[in-house]
């Protein structure tokens, strides 16, 4: 594989203002990528953008989008093409999740939020990109975790549009077969951004987690090399088997976590 495989590349990084979408802006930046940022704080992605012109990016613009907002994908894409004239790589990072046992909520608000962003987000994005990932025979390349593969008690929301998210690449990535277009899917464990400090409290610190650092450096390799999936980890390769092949022990296992 070259050397820096996305130089001179043209990618597309949701969710690019904080944690791994910030990490991965700058690993593709150091390799030389033109870089089109986006996020709903303009503020924290201009000062991205500022670090990854220092670092290497070709070209860097920012385009603030809310990915639940189909109009504003729409925009992203189309400015992206004003701008550069083509896309390479759309790298769909953007996410989060507020976790809470199911019969704790008392509302659908925040689960139905979480579905806007981690699933729609992803849907509006592609559909808008895809015509142009077809002529440059580009990569998708989306951020999942390990709850888009197994029930992770206290975050059914989250967990539920991971899921949806996983089914999206998964039946995308079998229509797109003989376009050219790869379809890459990374089944992240507990990485140590700030959000999932804030999320699990010193919960964080008994778990195995992976530096946000790492976690770039692991999707852009599979991006590079256009692998269909990656499940980070060795629990995490582990946990589906376990969940074919005796389910109740691991609902019992993931029902001690407990979130702050
Ligand atoms: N950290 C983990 O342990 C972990 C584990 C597995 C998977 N993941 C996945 O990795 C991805 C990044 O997570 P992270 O830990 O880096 O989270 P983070 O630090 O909270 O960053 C989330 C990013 O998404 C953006 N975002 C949130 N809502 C958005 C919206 N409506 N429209 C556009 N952008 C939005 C945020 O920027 P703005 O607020 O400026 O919009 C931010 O840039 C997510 O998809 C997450 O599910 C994380």
């Amino acid at each position: 594989m070259a050397q820096d495989p996305f130089s001179g590349n043209v990618v597309i990084i949701t969710g690019a203002s904080r944690g791994i979408g910030r990490e991965l802006a700058f690993q593709l930046a150091q390799q030389r990528a033109t870089l089109v940022l986006a996020a709903r704080n303009g503020e924290q992605l201009s000062n991205v953008a500022q670090l990854c012109r220092k670092k290497g990016a070709q070209q860097v613009i920012c385009v603030p989008t809310d990915v639940t907002d189909e109009e504003q994908c729409k925009h992203l894409i189309e400015e992206t093409i004003a701008t550069y004239g083509h896309i390479d790589t759309l790298l769909l990072n953007a996410g989060e999740g507020r976790p809470r046992r199911f019969e704790a909520l008392t509302d659908l608000t925040d689960l139905k939020g979480e579905m806007a962003l981690n699933y729609l987000g992803v849907v509006h994005c592609v559909f808008y990109a895809l015509p142009y990932l077809r002529q440059s025979r580009g990569r998708i390349v989306g951020v999942n975790s390990l709850s888009g593969l197994i029930g992770i008690p206290g975050t059914t929301g989250y967990n539920s549009s991971k899921h949806a998210a996983r089914g999206f690449f998964n039946t995308l990535r079998a229509e797109l077969q003989g376009s050219g277009v790869t379809v890459t899917v990374i089944h992240a464990g507990a990485i140590s951004t700030d959000r999932l400090r804030e999320t699990m409290g010193e919960m964080m610190d008994k778990i195995p987690t992976t530096t946000p650092e790492r976690c770039a450096s692991i999707i852009i390799r599979a991006a590079a090399a256009r692998k269909r999936q990656v499940i980070m980890t060795v629990p995490g390769k582990l946990l589906p088997w376990i969940n074919m092949l005796v389910p109740s022990l691991l609902d019992r296992m993931l029902n001690s976590i407990r979130y702050q």
